[in-house]
């Protein structure tokens, strides 16, 4: 019995141990490593269909599902109609689902397959008061440039957020 317990079995194997010093050595990358970008290569189709109306969001920011649904209502977006021709929705959809969220903190796919419908936004946009979304040079919250004036490249460092007046 004796030899079983944490202290003389578990912990003298190692392999506490070892998990211990695991976790601490590599747990805090993988829970701060959210910075999202954009793919080496980015479709030119995206960039040509899907920025004309608002920044050419970064695929990171929603998953897969997310993209898919989006992607297959294109006809019915936001008020809007986004329609492009069949080819594109299929190359378009396919790239974005392939480079859709890897982390888990980017992995939230909100009914409306809004990235500013998920907790982390909202969380992380909690601070702003309401009438700072209304401002003319911001307009929205979908309107990520408005702060972050590297949205396009997927880049929302904190430090380089700038509200506009
Ligand atoms: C005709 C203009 C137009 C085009 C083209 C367009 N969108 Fe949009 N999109 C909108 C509007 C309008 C909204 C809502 C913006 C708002 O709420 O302020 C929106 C919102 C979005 C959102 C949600 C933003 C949020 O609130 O989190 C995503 C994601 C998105 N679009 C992706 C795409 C993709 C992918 C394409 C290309 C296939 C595309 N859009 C093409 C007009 C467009
Ligand atoms: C009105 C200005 C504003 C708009 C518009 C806005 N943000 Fe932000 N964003 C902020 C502020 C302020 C913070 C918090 C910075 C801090 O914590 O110091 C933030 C934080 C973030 C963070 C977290 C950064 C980090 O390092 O933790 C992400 C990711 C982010 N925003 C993405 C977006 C996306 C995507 C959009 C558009 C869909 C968007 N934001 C629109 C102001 C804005």
């Amino acid at each position: 019995m004796q030899n079983f317990s944490f202290r003389n079995g578990i912990w003298r194997t190692g392999l506490a141990r070892r998990l211990f010093v695991f976790s601490v050595t590599w747990l805090p990358l993988v829970v701060w490593a959210d910075d999202i970008g954009m793919p080496a290569v980015v479709l030119k189709s995206y960039t040509s269909e899907c920025a004309a109306c608002h920044v050419a969001y970064a695929p990171g920011l929603l998953p897969a599902p997310a993209w898919n649904r989006l992607m297959n209502s294109l006809e019915n977006h936001y008020g809007s109609d986004a329609s492009i021709d069949e080819k594109s929705v299929k190359e378009i959809s396919t790239w974005l689902q392939k480079h859709g969220a890897s982390t888990r903190r980017f992995n939230e796919a909100p009914p409306d397959n809004r990235i500013t419908s998920t907790a982390w936004f909202v969380r992380k946009h909690r601070e702003i008061g309401s009438a700072v979304w209304t401002r003319t040079a911001v307009k929205s919250r979908a309107n990520c440039v408005a702060c972050h004036q590297r949205a396009a490249k997927g880049i929302f460092e904190e430090d380089e957020v700038r509200i506009p007046r």
